[in-house]
């Protein structure tokens, strides 16, 4: 892509409207605008991030075995008052009437809906185990939609569902999910700490919110520091295994880490003080087994090895998708901008021309943008006619992790400059060379 044909409306003020950084960020750098309170236009860059973030999700779903599908937003309230949830979900819900004076609610999560297409087509044991997922935008009209997409009304969601015909099978299901959990997290370049969190009205011990430490989170976490030196990395893993699923669960919830809502102060004195924290979280992803709680008030059964009709045990686990982005934000940045992840990074590298129009620099950019697009990675060319700083500091503002910065002087001497976003460390070297390093960096092969 190059600038000068782009939409990236880049704002010079800080928005006085924006708290946090990472909301301002967005705002800055033409990532979303907002359309109402905690609604939003995902703008080009914005959105390419968000496709980035829902591919690695996609991939880590799919590679634990679940099954992608896709729901509508709109749903009718039948389902919802037999599940008996229309009445106690509180005014969270939207509801709306169509022409008809049919009850309609924008979906805040889809436990019925998702229950109802179970029961309409999987009556056998010999159909389980399944999960099923999407990723679907939700609407919950909170009651201070704030900090951009971290609290927004309608935001992107993954919920994912587990059918399974004992609760052994269902906790299986759960382990997966939390074991695709740590990869994807990781895989954004974000540290998302398993902990125990309060199950709430439904009862049961068996859910985890995944927390990103910030100062400007909005839950209260008590934990040992050990466990932030936990990486899952890129160990194999058999989503078949039970008990390889089960060694991961243990490995990352062994030690103690809770929000406020499930803390236990008598534990927690239990660690060595030194190791005690008290800090703030993001919660970007939530993992629930909630047992037969849906099927059973909705009739979804199977017929299990002796024929008899029982009702499946189940979970469901959330990733906050457009919530990713803020957090990845708070987690990655410094005073000049964002520093995105080359996990999620909405173009691999920056090319810097400092003196556009002239006939060497041009050339020279445009063949390092036509090498870096040959390997399949997205330069984003700042071909535009502005002095150097305002190129540097939008690209600052950007956040992409490396940038080639071109100029008639280092052409001289046969050399671009390579710079790290993160470090801000700079190298001179060839164009080829440098076209090589990004390619590694993204493990993309040359040739
Ligand atoms: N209003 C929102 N805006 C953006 N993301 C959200 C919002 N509410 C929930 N999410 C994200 O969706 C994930 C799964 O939804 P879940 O039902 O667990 O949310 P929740 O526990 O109600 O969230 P919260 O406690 O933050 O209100 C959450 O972990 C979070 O990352
Ligand atoms: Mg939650």
């Amino acid at each position: 892509m190059r600038l000068s044909r782009y939409f990236m409306p880049v704002l010079r003020e800080t928005p006085a409207e924006a708290q946090i950084v990472s909301h301002r960020y967005m705002l800055r750098a033409g990532m979303i605008k907002q359309a109402a309170a905690g609604i939003y236009s995902w703008l080009p860059l914005g959105y390419k991030v968000l496709r980035n973030i829902e591919k690695i999700v996609h991939e880590e779903q799919q590679r634990a075995g679940h099954i992608p599908m896709l729901m509508p937003t709109m749903q009718s309230a039948d389902l919802w008052k037999e599940s008996g949830r229309y009445d106690a979900y509180g005014p969270e819900m939207l509801r709306i009437k169509d022409r008809q004076d049919r009850d309609m609610l924008y979906g805040p999560t889809n436990e019925e809906m998702i229950t109802d297409i179970f029961r309409s087509h999987v009556g056998s044991y010999k159909d389980l185990p399944m999960t099923l997922y999407q990723i679907q935008w939700k609407f919950r009209d909170e009651m201070r939609p704030r900090f951009g997409v971290m609290r927004g009304r309608e935001f992107l969601m993954k919920d994912g569902y587990n059918f399974d015909l004992t609760k052994e099978d269902a906790l299986h299901a759960y382990n997966r999910h939390l074991v695709s959990y740590l990869r994807s997290y990781e895989r954004m370049g974000l540290q998302a700490i398993p902990m125990r969190a309060d199950s709430g009205p439904i009862g049961g011990d068996d859910t985890h919110e995944f927390l990103v430490l910030a100062d400007t989170g909005e839950s209260e976490v008590f934990y040992d520091s050990a466990i932030t030196e936990l990486k899952f990395g890129d160990r194999a893993i058999d989503y078949d295994s039970v008990d390889q699923c089960q060694a991961v669960l243990e490995e990352f919830t062994q030690r103690y880490a809770r929000t406020d809502e499930t803390h236990d102060a008598a534990l927690f004195d239990q660690i060595p003080e030194e190791r005690q924290r008290v800090a703030r979280g993001i919660e970007v992803g939530q993992i629930f087994y909630f047992g037969t709680k849906y099927s059973e008030s909705m009739g979804a059964t199977v017929a299990d090895e002796t024929g008899a009709k029982v009702p499946v045990h189940m979970g469901s686990h959330g990733i906050g998708v457009s919530r990713l982005l803020g957090a990845i934000i708070e987690a990655s940045h410094d005073d000049k901008g964002i520093i995105w992840p080359e996990g999620v990074t909405p173009f691999h590298c920056g090319i810097v021309n400092l003196k556009q129009g002239d006939a060497e620099a041009d050339a020279a950019c445009q063949a390092l943008y036509d090498a870096l697009a040959a390997l399949g990675l997205e330069p984003l060319y700042d071909d535009r006619e502005e002095r150097a700083g305002a190129k540097f500091a939008t690209m600052d503002l950007i956040g992409l992790p490396w940038r080639i910065t071109v100029g008639p002087r280092g052409l001289k001497n046969g050399v671009v400059e390579l710079t790290s976003r993160r470090t801000g460390e700079s190298e001179e070297l060839p164009p080829e060379a440098a076209v090589e390093k990004v390619a590694a960096i993204y493990g993309v092969i040359k040739g």
